[in-house]
């Protein structure tokens, strides 16, 4: 996806589902599918999604207080969310789901350095993995674009790139479902709308909550769930000798700040630039949290790096070398071990049971 601004995607992707013939014809050929589809996508509610929520540590509001107040947070939102996420029915040739892109078992990230949506089209940048971006105070995707989950969402539905149906359109196919319709009424007291599209879709990913990795039971008092390798590292990403924590805070694991970490060269990706005009927002992307970063290789908004090691190198090289590089990130002085143990911290950060957690199966 190319950095542009909003208006200009919107634009774009309106008038790339305006060919009303291509979509007649998608149509006319669609009720088979559709029927087939709603086998594999099932209409019943799975496990509850709210009752799997661990408080992370670091964050003083509960999930069900990040939503906003128009768009409370509920069991059937949720439910609803999730059955849209796996659905191809959201892209124009219906063989695109959001969960094409963002797959549990790598941490809802893929593991491919740039994503490809319908018509096997290069987006251009790596997809995300998806966790505890509920409370996400600045702005979602790489560059923070977009405000909130609900803003989000039905971007990649509009992205001619993603999945090039547009909000009109998927409004029109939920529409002419019996059970969609009615799940969107249990859940919003109104049938499929634009907004009630994102909004449940949003409650979904909201749900998405990473709190039971080593880490976590190190934080919550148990000192030997860290091997002493890990330990060691955890010590390095606190120290001001590598800094890591000024941007991956400690227990959070991200400030939601906008950096430059040295991952852009010349003529790449402007990221937040393109955004704001701002000359010295060259190259700066939203410092991820590192939550099941072991799983969801390759790294960086372009997907450049291949291993944790990779970035470790990355980090004790001082990144690319180019002026607009955050001053923060310079030269480390690091041992092998150090490295091993690093990468070692960064491994404890896996949730086996948010990877595998049958509440997020279709
Ligand atoms: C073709 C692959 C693809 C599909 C399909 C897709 N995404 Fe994404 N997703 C991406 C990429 C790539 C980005 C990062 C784009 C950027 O930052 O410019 C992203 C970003 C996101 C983010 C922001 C994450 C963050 O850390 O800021 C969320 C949330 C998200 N997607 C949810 C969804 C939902 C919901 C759907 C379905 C409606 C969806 N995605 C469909 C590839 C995809
Ligand atoms: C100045 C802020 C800053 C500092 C300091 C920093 N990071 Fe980052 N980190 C970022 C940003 C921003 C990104 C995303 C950059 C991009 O995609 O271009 C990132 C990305 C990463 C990623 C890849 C995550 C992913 O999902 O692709 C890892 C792993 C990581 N950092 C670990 C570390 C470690 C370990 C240290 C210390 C050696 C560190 N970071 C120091 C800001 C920082």
């Amino acid at each position: 996806m190319k950095p542009m601004p909003l208006a200009v995607m919107l634009a774009t992707g309106v008038a790339a589902c305006s060919g009303d013939a291509v979509d007649r014809a998608m149509s006319d050929s669609s009720s088979a599918r559709t029927d087939s589809l709603t086998d594999t996508v099932s209409a019943e509610p799975g496990p509850s999604l709210l009752d799997r929520v661990v408080q992370p540590a670091g964050f003083s509001s509960s999930l069900v207080e990040t939503a906003p107040s128009d768009n409370d947070l509920t069991e059937e939102r949720a439910q609803l969310g999730k059955r849209l996420f796996f659905d191809p029915i959201l892209s124009r040739d219906r063989t695109v789901s959001c969960s094409t892109c963002h797959q549990q078992e790598y941490g809802f990230a893929e593991p491919r350095s740039v994503s490809e949506g319908v018509d096997q089209q290069l987006v251009s940048r790596n997809a995300p993995h998806l966790a505890n971006l509920a409370w996400v105070r600045t702005g979602l995707f790489w560059d923070g674009r977009a405000a909130t989950l609900e803003e989000q969402a039905t971007q990649p539905i509009e992205n001619p790139l993603e999945m090039d149906l547009g909000v009109a359109k998927a409004i029109e196919r939920l529409s002419e479902d019996s059970s969609y319709v009615a799940a969107f009424e249990a859940a919003y007291d109104e049938p499929p709308s634009e907004a009630s599209l994102a909004k449940a879709l949003a409650s979904f990913v909201r749900t998405l909550v990473s709190a039971n990795c080593e880490y976590d039971r190190y934080l919550a008092g148990d000192e030997r769930a860290l091997t002493d390798s890990a330990a060691r590292g955890l010590a390095l990403f606190l120290d001001g000798k590598t800094g890591c924590f000024h941007c991956h805070s400690a227990e959070t694991l991200t400030n939601d700040g906008f950096f430059n970490n040295g991952t852009y060269t010349e003529d790449g990706d402007a990221g937040r630039q393109a955004l704001t005009g701002r000359t010295g927002d060259l190259g700066k992307f939203r410092a991820p949290n590192l939550r099941n970063v072991a799983v969801t290789a390759p790294y960086m908004h372009d997907g450049s790096l291949e291993t944790l090691r990779d970035v470790v190198d990355h980090y004790a090289r001082g990144g690319s070398g180019h002026p607009s590089t955050d001053v923060q990130i310079e030269p480390l002085d690091l041992t092998d071990r150090d490295k091993d143990d690093l990468v070692a911290f960064l491994n404890s950060l896996t949730d086996e049971e948010f990877l595998s957690a049958p509440e997020f199966q279709p």
